[in-house]
């Protein structure tokens, strides 16, 4: 299948994208994440369409990008695992908010808070970009990365 060759060999870090609108939180692990301007500060996410956290930053305009620890496989694939409509899948978790009321999950390594500035739908994802408004930094050390053992099928 096209796209085989990018998603075993081109190297990609593993983050956890969060959002909140009122009293509604999601969250995916997604590995499709790149800064892409210098200033304006600025990120961009593709998110499949069918996707409850795309649908729920839809609502409240802002998302937390993390970057994880490498120990952190299982929060990875937690997130990453069925959706954010049938399951709470910060349960359990320690976690904070960020300055706009954004969940930030304490298992971070970092994590960047953006405010959405563009959408476009590109094939089956949705492109949001956004514009980084705050960051932090917990722990220092490697951090999570695309690895097809860890991850694969
Ligand atoms: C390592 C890894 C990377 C992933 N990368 C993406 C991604 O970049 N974009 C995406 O839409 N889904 C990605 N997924 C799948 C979503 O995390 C998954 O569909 C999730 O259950 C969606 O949750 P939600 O419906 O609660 O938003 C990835 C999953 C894993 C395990």
């Amino acid at each position: 299948m096209k796209g085989d060759v990018e998603a075993r060999r081109f190297p990609k870090g593993v983050y956890i994208i969060t959002s909140r609108s009122d009293d509604r939180r999601a969250g995916m692990t997604a590995a499709w994440v790149s800064r892409i301007s210098a200033t304006p500060a600025m990120m961009a996410v593709a998110l499949h369409r069918a996707s409850a956290t795309e649908e729920v930053i839809r609502q409240s305009g802002w998302f937390v990008i993390h970057a994880l620890p490498e120990s952190h496989v299982e929060l990875a694939r937690s997130f990453g695992r069925g959706s954010s409509r049938d399951r709470d899948k910060f349960e359990g978790l320690n976690v904070t908010e960020s300055s706009h009321g954004q969940p930030v999950l304490g298992a971070a390594a970092a994590y960047v808070e953006c405010r959405v500035a563009g959408r476009q739908v590109v094939g089956d994802h949705h492109l949001l970009i956004g514009e980084i408004v705050d960051e932090a930094e917990f722990c220092a050390g490697e951090t999570l990365r695309y690895r097809e053992s860890l991850f694969g099928a």
